[in-house]
This record gives C-alpha cells, structure tokens and sequence, in this order.
C-alpha cells in the first residue's frame, strides 16, 4: 500500500516541469496520499532536504519555467555511497515510492533505485527531446518556440546586412531542437549530430542559394555537431561571405511553458500517481499517440532516441 509520495526534478530543467508536479501532488492529495517534495533533485535526496507539500504549494506555477523543486546535476549520486544514503532518507521519511522528472541520466539514476528495491515511476523532462519511448519530451516544444523566436528575430537583422548567421541550439547529441525549430522556421540549412555533413555540401547549398539571388543565410547547428564558431570561420574562409554566430543557450530553457508542454506534464504526471496506486513501478510514463503510456525504466536507458537520417533526407529538400 503506497501513502506517501516522493518527487523530485533533476538535471537540466525544462519548462512544464511545474505542471508535472502540480499536477501530482494534487491528483496524489485527491487519492488521499500524501507528497513529499525533494529539493534539487537526487542532491536534496542525498541531504535529506524534504518538504511536505500541499494543494496550495503548487499554486500560481503552471505558468512559470524552471522548477519550483529546483534541480541539480548530482555527483554524489553517481557513486554506490551517495546512493545509499539516499534510500536511506528514503526509508528514514517513510516515503514509499518516487517520482522523478528529468531525462536521460536521471532516468538512468531512477532505474539505479529501482534495481536496488526503490518503488519509483520516471517521467519525461528534458528539452532535448533525446529519450527513448516517449513521442515528446516536458520542455521540448517551449524550447522549440523560444529558438524560432530567436530565429525570426535574427532573420530581420540578416536580410537587412546580407549576412549569413549561424545559430547554434542545445540538445546535446541529439539533434531533435535544431531539426524541428530549423525546419518550421525555414531555416536554409540544418546540421544535426544523426547526419554527418562536411563542408562541401555547406558551400554546395549557399552557392546554390547565391544562384537564386538570395542575399542572407541562416544556419542551424545543432550543438552535438560541434561549435558555430568553427563553422562559421569555414564559411568566410572558403567562401567570403560575411557570418555572425548566435549560441542560443541558456534562453532556449526558459520561460512560459506552452500549452502542449502543460499538457503532457499534466497528464503524464496524473498517470504516474495512478500508475504508482495500481502497484506499476519500474517504468517510465511516456507519451505516444496523444496518450500517456508507460514502459520499462530498463528499455528507457538502454536505448537512445535520436532524429532518424531517413526523415532528415526526406525534408532536405525544403531547405
Ligand atoms: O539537457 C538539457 C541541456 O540544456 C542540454 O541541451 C545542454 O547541453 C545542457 O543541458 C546544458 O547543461 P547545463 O545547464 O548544466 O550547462
């Protein structure tokens, strides 16, 4: 029987992180459990930095990025001793099972736990959009927008200098951000770490748009691939055209979630709680098909998500 619940967000936040949590913690209160909110991530779990919460405290913060739970890359959690101490708080707090919010390497961290008898449920949060059995990831399409707006903006800017921009996005190795904001917002060209390109098709592509008289270029890059500023050096050095290199950064993370991001944190997060009641663990609730779905923790890590080559060739033609 499950009476209290632990959860905590961990690695690098993403936007509809909150709602998740609202989310559980209301539909947990509403099963008449109790919820344990853990302070950045598996650090505060280590420390023992706990807080009971209630309906209340998960007031007002639907609308608001980041984490209300704050987060935290933790190194203590990767060793065998970190870990113990946190099952121990685990077991001291009379928490039952977890819920951890985060991507690939807190997944990783609560499939840690579950091996060693921890009852815990994962749920997709990351940006990158690189985990595996999920069709989205919580943060992606906020951070998707926000690198369009980006892109819209610096598109004014190239067309007035004539100048060839180069932006680089996060993802880590996967290029998921730089294909679906590059693609959506016309940019020329889109380089992603799933398709190595070399500079002969880069120069292929501007000469080509050259041809057709095209004044400005935008360039996206997705970080895997390696640093804008190297590329854009090539680009004047082969080619003598005049670049500017924008690194997004941390920007991409922030701000107002949008409305798909609180709705799969929504009901991803309420299916957790169920999943958790009906005697699941083990597993990570993902979303396929428009529907939370849930499937092995092992098969989560074990497994990459990446954009396949195929499809990136199958819309090359659109840039
Ligand atoms: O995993 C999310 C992410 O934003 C990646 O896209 C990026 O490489 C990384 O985190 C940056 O991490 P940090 O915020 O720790 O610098």
């Amino acid at each position: 029987m499950i009476k209290r619940i632990g959860v905590l967000t961990s690695g690098g936040d993403a936007p509809g992180m909150n709602s998740a949590i609202r989310a559980i913690v209301r539909y947990g209160l509403s099963q008449g459990l109790e919820i344990i909110g853990i302070e950045r991530g598996y650090q505060g779990l280590i420390e023992g930095d706990f807080r009971k919460l209630s309906r209340d405290d998960v007031s007002e913060i639907v609308q608001r990025g980041g984490t209300i739970l704050r987060t935290a890359r933790s190194e203590d959690f990767k060793k065998e001793e970190g870990r113990k101490k946190a099952i121990e708080n685990l077991e001291k707090e009379g928490i039952d099972a977890l819920i951890v919010i985060g991507g690939e390497g807190s997944l990783k961290g609560a499939y840690d736990l579950y091996k060693e008898g921890v009852k815990v449920i994962g749920l997709p949060g990351s940006i990158d959009n690189d985990i595996w059995g999920t069709d989205y990831s919580v943060g992606f399409d906020t951070a998707c927008n926000n690198v369009i707006d980006a892109i819209n903006k610096i598109r004014d800017t190239a067309a007035a200098h004539e100048r060839t921009f180069v932006i680089e996005v996060m993802g880590r190795e996967c290029g998921y951000i730089a294909f679906i904001s590059g693609l959506v917002s016309g940019a020329d060209i889109i380089l992603i770490p799933e398709v190595p390109i070399d500079f002969p098709y880069i120069i292929e592509k501007l000469l080509e748009r050259q041809k057709r008289n095209k004044k400005h270029n935008i360039i996206i890059v997705a970080e895997g691939v390696g640093s804008a500023y190297f590329i854009g050096k090539q680009i004047e050095d082969r080619m003598g055209l005049s670049t500017r290199i924008v690194v997004l950064g941390h920007i991409q993370r922030g701000g107002s979630p949008s409305v798909f991001d609180r709705t799969i944190a929504t009901f991803m997060g309420v299916e957790a709680v169920k999943r958790l009641i009906a005697g699941e663990n083990g597993v990570m609730v993902g979303w396929q098909n428009n529907s939370p779905v849930s499937l092995g923790l092992e098969e989560v890590v074990k497994n990459k998500k990446r954009v396949p080559a195929e499809l990136y060739w199958e819309v090359e033609s659109l840039w």
